[in-house]
């Protein structure tokens, strides 16, 4: 019996050693060690034997049994990590090679533009305040001394959202500029006020090189105790030398807009002739940039502040135009295309 279980002992192992893979040593696990395994029934077989042989057999069995269980155990841990280092290898990244370049979004020149004229007015003390593009028909005209029947109200072609009420009024509307928000913020606030209000107006409109349908605003109010035009030429000044370079000369001129009285338009001379005449001034030597004016005393009135002890001035710009005059970019209609050839440039 002790040399059987040598010989058993013996091919066991070489066999182990033989086995390769998981399945491999499955089998041979079951082969020598299962329920029906040699070495099982090598166990069996003892209580054939003459008692006084027993005990040897019994003990020198069971000893190959743990050794080949340890084995089987060592080997299957071999193996399991030899899979994980092929495994490993096969996935292995190879450091040298060269990385691919990241694309790089940018900022859309409008955004651009938004933070740059944002932070110009925010260090003369202006905050920056956002508001609602759909609007009331009270908002955007109606508070701003432009009630219904007005002929005023041809200025800005409107994009109506509701339908009709009862008495033939259009309630709701796309905002067709940003003056609204001089009303919603005076309400909430009281004097002092400088605030900036930028975002998206909507003009019912035949898109071409110089009309947009959507384009964006920025809206500036100061109200206070004895604010003067003298404030609000001195700060848009400032502005248009900030933004356009410090030679920049401007020119008010007499303009009309229901919500201020008086109103003007300002420009600037021609950043690139200097006054001359040329393509981007259309020879005027001049750019207008924005309209502007003393808040009338009626829109005062209609937010409950006194017009005999407050006054203020608001302005208003288009953003698009800024980077169209400082680039050369003759469509609007660029801006919001999502043409990459024209977004990358900036
Ligand atoms: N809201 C006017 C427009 O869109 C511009 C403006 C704003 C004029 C504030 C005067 C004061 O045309």
């Amino acid at each position: 019996m002790l040399d059987i279980l040598e010989i058993l002992q013996q091919q066991a192992i070489s066999e182990l050693e033989n086995a390769n893979s998981r399945p491999e040593l499955d089998s041979w696990r079951i082969k020598y060690l299962g329920r029906k395994g040699l070495l099982t029934q090598k166990l069996r077989r003892i209580s054939e034997l003459p008692v006084e042989q027993r005990p040897q057999a019994g003990a020198a069995a069971n000893r190959l049994k743990a050794l080949l269980e340890e084995r089987h155990a060592a080997r299957h841990e071999a193996l399991i990590k030899d899979e994980l280092r092929k495994k490993l290898e096969e996935t292995r990244i190879d450091v040298t090679l060269p990385g691919r370049p990241v694309r790089l979004g940018r900022l859309h020149p409008t955004t651009q533009i938004l933070r740059h004229t944002s932070s110009i007015f925010a260090s003369m003390g202006f905050e920056v305040v956002e508001g609602p593009e759909v609007e009331t028909d009270y908002y955007n005209f109606e508070a701003l001394n432009i009630p219904r029947g007005h002929p005023a109200r041809d200025m800005w072609d409107t994009l109506w959202v509701d339908s009709a009420n009862e008495k033939g009024e259009y309630p709701m509307l796309m905002r067709t500029h940003t003056s609204p928000m001089q009303i919603r913020f005076m309400e909430r606030r009281q004097p002092p006020i400088r605030v900036i209000m930028p975002g998206k107006v909507y003009r019912y409109e035949a898109v071409d090189a110089t009309h947009e349908s959507m384009f964006y605003q920025i809206e500036g109010l100061a109200v206070d105790r004895g604010i003067t035009m003298a404030d609000l030429k001195g700060t848009l000044y400032e502005f248009a030398r900030r933004l356009f370079g410090q030679d920049r000369r401007v020119r008010f001129r007499c303009d009309y807009f229901p919500f201020v009285e008086p109103g003007v338009e300002m420009a600037i001379d021609c950043f690139i002739c200097k006054g001359e005449g040329c393509r981007v001034c259309k020879g005027e030597g001049w750019i207008e940039i924005l309209g502007a004016g003393m808040v009338h005393p009626d829109v005062l009135r209609r937010v409950n502040y006194d017009p005999e002890i407050y006054t203020g001035f608001a302005f208003g710009l288009g953003l698009e135009r800024i980077p169209m005059l400082k680039y050369g970019i003759d469509d609007i209609r660029l801006f919001y295309s999502n043409d990459l050839r024209f977004l990358e440039q900036f």
